[in-house]
C-alpha cells in the first residue's frame, strides 16, 4: 500500500507550499557542482506538480528563489535563472495538457527581461486553465511582501482611496497572495527546521512538515507521505480538543 491510498481525498489541503531545499548538498554528496543539484531538482518539481494536480490540490506554491538568494555566487544565480528560463519553456506544454495555470509571487520587477518575459508568456498561455494553480515564488521574501503591502496601503491612504481601518482581511488583499487561501500545509525538504522568510503572514496557522530528503530526491510518494501526516493532525486554531470534538459531533449528527 502506498501513501497515496491512505490520503482522505475529501480532506485534502487546498493549498500546499513547499520550500525546495537541499540541491547543493545533494550534488556535493555526489561529488558534483551545486548547479548539477539545481538541474536535478527539476525532476522533483515535475513530480510534485503532477502529484498535486492528479490529487486535485487547488494551489501549490513553490519557493524557487528568495530575495536573499541574490547573495549567492553570480555563477550560481545565473545558472538558476537560465534553468528557470529553460524549464518555463520546456514545461509549458505539460502545464497546458494538465489544465494547470501558472502564477508568480515576489518582486518580479528585479528579474531580467528574459526571465520576466518567459514567465509572463507562460502565465498568459496557461491563464484559462481551471485545474491546479501553480505559484512560483521568485525573488520572494515574506518581509518584502509585508512591507510592499504596507507601502501600497500608505499610498492608497495618501491618494484618498482608502479611509477605513486596516483589518486582517484588508491587509491580505494587499499581499501577493490575494484571492488565495493560506496554505494548510508547508513542506520543507533537506532537514532544515526554518522558514527562511517564506509566506510569513500566511503561515500563521499552517501545519509544518519537515523531511530530511534532499529536494532532488523528492518524489510523488514523499508528497503523499506529507499529506498523510498532515491529515493525522488536529488543527485547533487556539481552541481545545474537546471543543473541536463537540463541534464534529454536532455537524455529524
Ligand atoms: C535549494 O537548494 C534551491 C535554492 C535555494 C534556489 P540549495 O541550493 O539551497 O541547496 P543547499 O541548501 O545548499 O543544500
Ligand atoms: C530557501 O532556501 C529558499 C528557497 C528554497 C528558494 P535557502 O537554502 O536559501 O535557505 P537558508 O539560507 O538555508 O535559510
Ligand atoms: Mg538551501
Amino acid at each position: 500500500m502506498t501513501h497515496k491510498d491512505k490520503i482522505i481525498l475529501d480532506k485534502l489541503p487546498e493549498h500546499i507550499a513547499v520550500i525546495m531545499d537541499g540541491n547543493g548538498r545533494w550534488a556535493k554528496k555526489k561529488g558534483n557542482s551545486r548547479i548539477f543539484g539545481h538541474t536535478n531538482g527539476v525532476t522533483a518539481v515535475r513530480e510534485t506538480v503532477e502529484a498535486a494536480a492528479e490529487l486535485g490540490v487547488k494551489f501549490l506554491t513553490l519557493y524557487a528563489f528568495s530575495t536573499e538568494n541574490w547573495n549567492r555566487p553570480k555563477m550560481e544565480v545565473d545558472a538558476l535563472m537560465s534553468l528557470l528560463v529553460s524549464s518555463l519553456h520546456d514545461e509549458t506544454p505539460t502545464l497546458l495538457k494538465n489544465n494547470i495555470s501558472l502564477a508568480a509571487i515576489g518582486d518580479i520587477s528585479r528579474l531580467t527581461d528574459k526571465v520576466a518575459g518567459r514567465l509572463t508568456a507562460a502565465i498568459e498561455k496557461t491563464s484559462h486553465n481551471t485545474g491546479l494553480k501553480l505559484i512560483l515564488a521568485l525573488n520572494y521574501s515574506g518581509r518584502w511582501e509585508i512591507l510592499d503591502a504596507v507601502n501600497r496601503i500608505k499610498a492608497d491612504i495618501a491618494a484618498g482611496k482608502l479611509n477605513t481601518g486596516i483589518t486582517a482581511e484588508l491587509f491580505s488583499y494587499y499581499l501577493n497572495t490575494k484571492n488565495m487561501p493560506d496554505p494548510e500545509l508547508l513542506i520543507r525538504t533537506s532537514g532544515e527546521y526554518r522558514i527562511s522568510n517564506f509566506l510569513l503572514w500566511q503561515i500563521a496557522y499552517t501545519e509544518l512538515y519537515f523531511t530530511p530528503t534532499l529536494w532532488p530526491d523528492f518524489r510523488k510518494e514523499d508528497f503523499y507521505k506529507a499529506i498523510v501526516d498532515f491529515q493525522k493532525r488536529e488543527r485547533r486554531f487556539g481552541k481545545t480538543s474537546e471543543q473541536l470534538n463537540q463541534y464534529e459531533q454536532t455537524v455529524n449528527k
